[in-house]
């Protein structure tokens, strides 16, 4: 918004890989940057780094890319002006981000055709798979207001929250233990959720790996009227990658699973 000089809304994340566990104690320092303007969105550069206080040790946590779109509230769509580039690494990143918008919004396409081509896949089933049917994870969350912006739009960051901690249930049914976020992929707001709006979360493995499970997150909103006549909107997606350890630290593997 201080780039835009108007209200914006988080369009999509993209891919966010965790590296780092922050524990309670050290200092996190979140630094986010414009990257580029393209005409109505633009990219921002987020690097999260965890310091240890007592040795003063930085490390990196994540470093993700956030597409926000400038909507002014009740008004139409708005054309940004350009990014100023002061250093190297502002012209770098400025050139980087353009490639990153080619394969994001790619993405989406690439998606459609690979579930059109899977569901067509005859699926095979291992001996000694486990049913993913235990797995599947509801919860229901009423958006408060200290849940929303400034605008009333909940938090992208609370809604990949409660992703997070549905996900993470539907994980450890597998894996009987706490299980670790390693990634989330494809993280798109296809619309937005305000306040008093009921949120339904559905979580589900959809595949396991040798040490790390997939869980798939659908997120639905209703407000009352919707709730009333049963008519969600789709407002979420994502996928979830999660490890787990033993008491030694020692990565699990997971069951191989059948739908
Ligand atoms: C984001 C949103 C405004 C896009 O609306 P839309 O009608 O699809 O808009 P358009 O197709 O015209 O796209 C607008 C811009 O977003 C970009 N965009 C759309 N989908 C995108 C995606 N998945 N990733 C990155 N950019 C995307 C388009 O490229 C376009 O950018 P440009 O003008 O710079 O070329 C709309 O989906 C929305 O309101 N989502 C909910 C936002 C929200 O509630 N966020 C959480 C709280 S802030």
């Amino acid at each position: 918004e201080k780039h835009a000089g108007v209200s914006c809304v988080t369009a999509s994340m993209d891919d966010i890989q965790f590296e780092e566990a922050a524990r309670v104690g050290q200092i996190i320092s979140i630094r986010t940057k414009v990257n580029r303007a393209f005409k109505t969105s633009m990219e921002v550069g987020i690097k999260v780094t965890v310091q240890d206080v007592l040795t003063n040790a930085e490390k990196i946590v994540s470093v993700a890319y956030a597409t926000y779109v400038a909507k002014p509230v009740d008004a139409g769509k708005v054309e940004l002006k350009p990014v100023e580039l002061l250093s190297a690494e502002d012209h770098l990143e400025h050139t980087l981000a353009i490639e990153r918008r080619r394969i994001r919004l790619g993405y989406v396409q690439v998606f459609q055709k690979l579930m059109q081509e899977s569901n067509k896949e005859d699926t095979c089933e291992e001996k000694d798979a486990v049913s993913t049917e235990h797995t599947h994870v509801q919860s229901t969350e009423l958006v408060l207001p200290p849940h929303a912006n400034h605008h009333g739009n909940t938090f992208g960051g609370q809604i990949m929250a409660w992703m997070q901690t549905v996900a993470s249930i539907s994980a450890s049914r597998l894996c009987r233990s706490h299980p670790i976020l390693k990634s989330v992929n494809m993280f798109k707001f296809w619309g937005p959720s305000f306040v008093g709006d009921r949120l339904v979360f559905n979580a589900i493995v959809n595949n396991t790996f040798h040490n790390s499970v997939e869980v798939g997150v659908r997120v639905e909103a209703y407000n009352c009227e919707e709730w009333i006549k049963d008519q969600p909107r789709h407002i979420n997606s994502a996928f979830l990658t999660f490890n787990a350890v033993n008491d030694k630290g020692e990565l699990l593997t997971f069951p191989r699973v059948k739908p």
